[in-house]
């Protein structure tokens, strides 16, 4: 099929974000933050712009690096509440400001860092065992989901000495 002109140019490959050449380093940038030191990294996503109203599109094994198994949002956030608090043992997950903005605070047992979303373009791919804080929500704020499992509960970190170990001993063993 003909390419759509209407359509920016984005990456097919999201999995070669992960070191372009010469890629930025997170010290280079502060909101749009593209590889992160935990692992995490932004996804530009296709933007159909349009006079009548923009559109994003997503597709799994495309713009995310997994099938997409289930969507879930957040909405009706009040002021102050904070949402995550959990990491998953084999779940990865985009997630998108769908509207407004919020924060995501993300830590992989060693690292942590603070990425600002306020662009229903861009995703924020946070991979397996990241432990994650969605706070400072904007009124009207929608946090969407795509993840790549469904619902499973014993897929939860819930308790964070917990997955720091189980982060830590996986790190171990990755270094030998
Ligand atoms: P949870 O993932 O703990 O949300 P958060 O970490 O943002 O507080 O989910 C909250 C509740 O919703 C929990 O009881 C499980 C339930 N839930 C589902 O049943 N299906 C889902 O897909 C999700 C994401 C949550």
């Amino acid at each position: 099929m003909a390419p759509n002109p209407a359509v920016e140019p984005y990456l097919l490959d999201v999995e070669r974000r992960a070191a372009p050449p010469g890629g930025r380093r997170l010290a280079d940038a502060r909101v749009n933050t593209r590889v992160g030191r935990t692992g995490c990294r932004i996804v530009d996503l296709p933007r159909v712009a349009d006079p009548r109203g923009n559109l994003t599109f997503i597709e799994g094994e495309r713009h995310v690096p997994f099938p997409i198994a289930r969507v879930y949002y957040l909405y009706d956030v009040p002021g102050g509440a904070s949402r995550g608090g959990h990491a998953h043992r084999g779940l990865q997950q985009l997630i998108i400001a769908a509207a407004g903005s919020f924060d995501v605070v993300v830590d992989d047992g060693a690292r942590q860092e603070r990425f600002f979303l306020n662009r229903s373009y861009h995703g924020l791919l946070v991979p397996r065992l990241v432990w994650r804080e969605l706070d400072n929500f904007s009124s009207g704020g929608v946090c969407l989901v795509l993840a790549s499992e469904h619902y499973a509960e014993d897929d939860y970190y819930r308790d964070y000495a917990t997955f720091k170990a189980a982060a830590d001993a996986e790190r171990l063993a990755g270094a030998a």
